[in-house]
């Protein structure tokens, strides 16, 4: 009998993939095409969805290919995706609008302050688990309504419809004459600023504060469940998952008890921590949100730090400074020099995110002697990395009261042995990353392959996570105390910059 697989899409902030995973939870093979970043003003930043609609219809069959498998090889389709970027599309053509806005988009800060009015930006913490922020995809649908009457009228009418990308996706994939399913999953769902995180349902309260019609969106389900059958790219396999990139990686981390938390580094990092079938309010600046659901069962929830920019900075380093040629020369770079040599930068590009919420912050270099070298930038690059995640880790023993023990790390910059101790070293506790560290899509698969039956019980996806490097803290505590003091006084100073 050929190999079964089950496909993860892995729809990206950069790029989109399409990845095979054997019934081992083995990485076969992968194809990937990156779409193009819309830049149309400072602060904006946007996506063709009908472009990465057309990357995926080529990367599924293409990754296929290069398998030599064909698609009754295929189980089920799982779909992790970038979160909060959001598409309006016609419901009659398929069509969408305009171009999406993306989650790293601040053209609503101002907008913002209007929604949050004299309550503030926790108004609806309790009801949503979210501040009012840019981030979330209420205040970009409720911009996009804002230019056009008649695009609100015609979403009032349900004629045109919204969604984040994993609901894009869905539409498409699932589209015939008919038109496709319109239905997005919760934990994408739960961070629009629309969602009752008990109920799991849209709410009213927040439909109508944010100006969003209940007739364009769509409907709240599972995120492992078969939602149906593809009947365009592989028709006939069932579209059994879908889940937010940060939530299929806590999936893919098999981070299935509460307690258990994990890191992703990529363009920005999301630490996320399950805390069981009960949401845990955050009173230190992190985000209550929902971690997944299997059909049938109550949600598991998770509080998430999220931190806008780490990989992006080395990418600035990179191309903006151009003080290295390639991502992975900035390691070499940072180990030129000992230490930072009192050196800091704290990358609040777009404003900061957790756990301060300032979207008029603005990044600095502090400390700036002549005796600075381009090794010590590129040092406080790296720690800017560390610092930011010791930030949110603060806030979450904070908040759940139970000090994290361990911390599982994943995504590109995973690969920097130097970051990865300094992380161990500032958090004091032990960085593990695994041997499978293509976490998101392989929680996708996890999630559409247990859908199905491909996988048993979470048990078996359990045993299938194996270590394969550690990294025990080895910095003296005064220190590590003495440089996070002078990190947060270099935050402070961001928030001076403001007019
Ligand atoms: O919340 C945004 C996050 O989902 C983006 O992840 O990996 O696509 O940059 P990524």
């Amino acid at each position: 009998m050929s190999e079964r697989y089950v496909m993860a899409i892995d729809q990206g902030t950069t790029s989109t993939r399409c990845i095979l995973f054997d019934s081992n939870g083995r990485l076969v093979d992968v194809a990937q095409r990156e779409h193009k970043q819309w830049y149309p003003q400072p602060g904006w930043v946007e996506h063709d969805a009908t472009e990465i609609w057309r990357n995926l219809t080529r990367l599924a069959p293409e990754v296929l290919r290069r398998v030599g498998a064909g698609p009754e090889q295929v189980a089920a389709i799982g779909i992790a995706n970038q979160r909060e970027t959001v598409v309006v599309w016609d419901r009659a053509t398929g069509v969408p609008v305009s171009r999406a806005i993306v989650w790293q988009d601040t053209r609503t800060a101002q907008l913002v302050e209007e929604l949050s009015g004299e309550e503030g930006h926790d108004r609806f913490r309790d009801r949503c688990g979210l501040p009012v922020s840019p981030y979330f995809t209420a205040p970009k649908l409720r911009w996009m309504l804002d230019q056009d009457p008649r695009l609100r009228a015609r979403a009032e009418a349900g004629e045109v419809i919204a969604g984040t990308v994993e609901s894009w996706l869905v539409w498409n994939l699932t589209g015939g004459p008919d038109g496709g399913l319109h239905i997005t999953d919760v934990t994408n769902a739960s961070r629009s600023l629309l969602m009752d995180l008990r109920t799991l349902a849209w709410d009213d309260v927040l439909l109508d504060h944010f100006g969003v019609p209940r007739a364009m969106l769509p409907e709240i389900r599972p995120s492992v469940e078969v939602y149906g059958e593809a009947r365009t790219v592989l028709p006939g396999v069932p579209i059994a998952a879908a889940l937010g990139d940060q939530q299929a990686a806590l999936f893919g981390q098999t981070c299935f008890s509460p307690g258990e938390a994990k890191c992703t580094y990529g363009t920005g990092s999301f630490l996320l921590v399950n805390t069981g079938t009960e949401p845990v309010p955050s009173s230190h600046g992190l985000l209550t949100t929902v971690g997944y659901q299997i059909a049938g069962q109550p949600a598991a929830y998770a509080l998430e730090g999220s931190i806008a920019i780490t990989g992006s900075l080395v990418q600035w380093f990179r191309d903006g400074l151009g003080l290295i040629s390639s991502a992975a020369e900035i390691e070499t770079l940072a180990r030129t020099v000992e230490d930072n040599g009192g050196c800091y930068i704290v990358p609040a590009f777009s404003g900061l995110f957790a756990p301060y919420w300032r979207s008029e912050a603005r990044g600095i270099i502090v400390g700036l002697t002549s005796y600075i070298t381009k090794g010590h930038l590129a040092r406080a690059v790296l720690e800017a990395t560390g610092w930011q995640t010791r930030d949110v880790v603060e806030a979450m023993n904070a908040d759940s009261g139970i000090p994290l023990t361990t911390l599982r790390v994943d995504g590109g910059m995973t690969a920097d042995n130097l970051l990865m101790q300094f992380l161990a070293d500032v958090l004091d506790v032990p960085v593990v990353r695994p041997l499978v560290a293509e976490t998101v899509s392989l929680g996708a698969a996890y999630a559409a392959g247990l859908a199905i039956g491909f996988w048993p019980d979470l048990g078996v996806l359990r045993r299938n996570w194996h270590r394969a490097a550690q990294w025990v803290p080895g910095m003296a505590p005064e220190r590590r105390e003495e440089e996070y003091a002078d990190w947060k006084r270099a935050v402070e100073r961001t928030f001076d910059w403001i007019r």
